[in-house]
């Protein structure tokens, strides 16, 4: 049972267990093209709901260790469950800590892993300082982080496309200060060399889904509006609004992802630097 005391887990578990759900077998290649042999400790930060550390888990295999790490209690419990149910509760260990002050010493890990977080983070530089921290000379620090501007590619009217992002900018704007941790993900391969880590690559995964949408990839896409909407509603002329409006309410008959030839396609990166050393 989780800890009365603890937060509860945010809305947005919602969208990222419907984004695991739509896109698992892309998300599980993404893992598996990682640098990490049999026997391997990797760590995974802000763990969310565990799914990562389950598919880690997976990599490491009988004789290795995946660490969970997140700051939520609430989380844990729930990654607790999912890796449970996975198979693979043997060989995680789940701490719950800061992710910028995690309690191992340096060199503990052969490869840190961070997914999707960096906007929930206060300090993207300091986490890809704290993960090469982490990982033994020559290990592997890999960051799972999108681009908000590119991450889905929808078949928007090009006039209107252009409106919501310009729409979505001056939210987070607002909402944010700054809205560049939304887009972390331009701004990784930089990270990591100022966090010291060398062979940077970058490599992206571009998933594509087409109508008729499966029951995940529709949960996925009808969550993904519904807080686009929330993003862009204060800021949207009313012309545009209209046209926007019939296009994302679910009842309405232009409804996007219900269009016979609706597509949509979802950019994934993940960038890999190494420790220096051997
Ligand atoms: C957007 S979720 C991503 C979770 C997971 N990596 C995934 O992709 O499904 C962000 C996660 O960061 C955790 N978190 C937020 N601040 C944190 C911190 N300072 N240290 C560790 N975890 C933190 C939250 O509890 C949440 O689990």
């Amino acid at each position: 049972m989780d800890d009365e005391t603890d937060e509860p887990i945010p809305e947005y578990q919602d969208a990222l267990a419907a984004f695991h759900q739509a896109f698992g077998d892309e998300l599980r290649e993404l893992i598996r093209a990682l640098p990490i042999a049999q026997g391997n400790r990797v760590i995974d930060l802000a763990c969310g709901d565990g799914r990562y550390a389950a598919w880690l888990a997976d990599r490491v295999g009988p004789r290795g260790e995946a660490v969970a790490v997140d700051l939520s209690g609430s989380y844990l419990d729930l990654a607790r469950r999912v890796v449970r149910d996975h198979g693979a509760g043997g060989r995680v260990s789940f701490v719950e800590a800061d992710a910028l002050r995690v309690p191992f010493p340096d060199g503990a890990f052969d490869l840190a892993w961070c997914a999707r977080s960096l906007r929930s983070l206060p300090d993207a530089a300091e986490v890809l300082r704290e993960m090469a921290r982490l990982v033994r000379p020559g290990g592997a620090v890999a960051v799972l982080e999108e681009d908000a501007l590119h991450h889905l590619i929808l078949p928007w009217p090009e006039d209107l496309e252009l409106a919501l992002r310009q729409a979505e900018l001056e939210t987070l704007a607002e909402q944010l200060g700054q809205p560049r941790s939304y887009y972390a993900g331009r701004r990784l391969p930089q990270l990591a060399r100022e966090a010291g880590l060398d062979r940077v690559t970058v490599s992206t995964r571009a998933i594509d889904r087409w109508a008729p949408l499966a029951k995940p990839e529709r949960a996925f896409i009808d969550l993904e509006l519904a807080a686009l909407r929330d993003r862009v509603v204060s800021h949207i002329d009313p012309e545009m609004r209209a046209i926007f409006d019939r296009l994302v309410d679910p009842g309405s008959d232009a409804y996007l992802p219900a269009r016979p030839d609706f597509t949509m396609t979802c950019i994934e990166r993940v960038v890999v630097g190494h420790r220096p050393g051997s």
